[in-house]
């Protein structure tokens, strides 16, 4: 593997689970155990947000917590909203924008801009995440990350971009309803494509310092294979991420990576 600085990202996003704040507790202790001896992975569990307080006092360096989304404003009458500074107080250091899942109950590519603002405006660090919902023959998906980005992006300095991650999720291959599972070659293209656009919009430099992320059906059979190309500089878990075994068990893996 051709790296000179050894370091992953390994994130879960446990979405809507578990059903209590009594096994959110324990799967974050028992992964924050394996974490914690980990050498080159940073981990991040991203819990539903009323777990944030039950988990807030186990978070250590090697583990973090992060939000599953957030609202732009900082205060005021937006009914079912949580603010910046809200999530903060839990000790959350990263939040999740753009998901696929948010998208498709209609988050726009200019509203994860104006929360992407806000996130970077209270210091905390986001992954922001693109990904199309199909792959044509004819290379359209290109087009989609690439707009994606684009308008996600608008009026973000380039200072700021080292501080951004973003995951690559294709919804085909996300969740129980996937067709099938990208295979590395998609992914570590995808993760050159993505830096290209990061490029051109800003210089080479600046794409050289962003950090791309996969996510999409990651389990402990394929993690290694999406990282294996060095493009690919971690990992945002779904699934297998609420089991504490299987996640530690990919924290595990990637953390051997020579
Ligand atoms: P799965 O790993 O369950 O496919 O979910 C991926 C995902 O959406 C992570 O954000």
């Amino acid at each position: 593997m051709n790296r000179t600085k050894k370091s992953f990202l390994v994130a879960g996003n446990w979405k809507m689970n578990p059903s209590s704040h009594k096994e959110a507790k324990k799967i974050f202790k028992e992964i924050k155990s394996v974490a914690q001896k980990s050498r080159t992975v940073q981990t991040v569990v991203f819990p539903p947000f009323v777990y944030l307080n039950e988990i807030t006092n186990d978070v250590i360096k090697k583990c973090s917590l992060g939000a599953q989304d957030i609202f732009w404003e900082e205060e005021g009458s937006y009914t079912g909203q949580i603010s910046a500074s809200m999530i903060k107080s839990y000790k959350a250091q990263y939040v999740l924008l753009g998901h696929s899942e948010l998208r498709a109950l209609g988050e726009t590519d200019a509203v994860i801009n104006k929360k992407l603002k806000t996130v970077l405006k209270h210091e905390l660090k986001p992954i922001v995440c693109v990904g199309e919902q199909i792959r044509d023959t004819e290379g359209w998906y290109l087009h989609t990350i690439k707009t994606q980005i684009e308008v996600c992006f608008v009026g973000i300095a380039k200072k700021s971009i080292k501080d951004i991650v973003i995951a690559y999720e294709p919804v085909w291959a996300i969740g129980k309803g996937a067709t099938r599972e990208a295979t590395k070659e998609e992914a570590g293209e995808m993760a050159i494509y993505i830096k290209r656009v990061i490029s051109t919009l800003y210089d080479t430099a600046t794409a050289s310092i962003v950090r791309v992320i996969y996510g999409g059906s990651v389990n402990t059979k394929n993690c290694m294979s999406f990282l294996e190309a060095g493009h690919v500089d971690g990992l945002l878990v779904g699934r297998e991420s609420l089991s504490s075994k299987k996640f530690g068990e990919i924290i595990g893996l990637v953390d051997g990576i020579k």
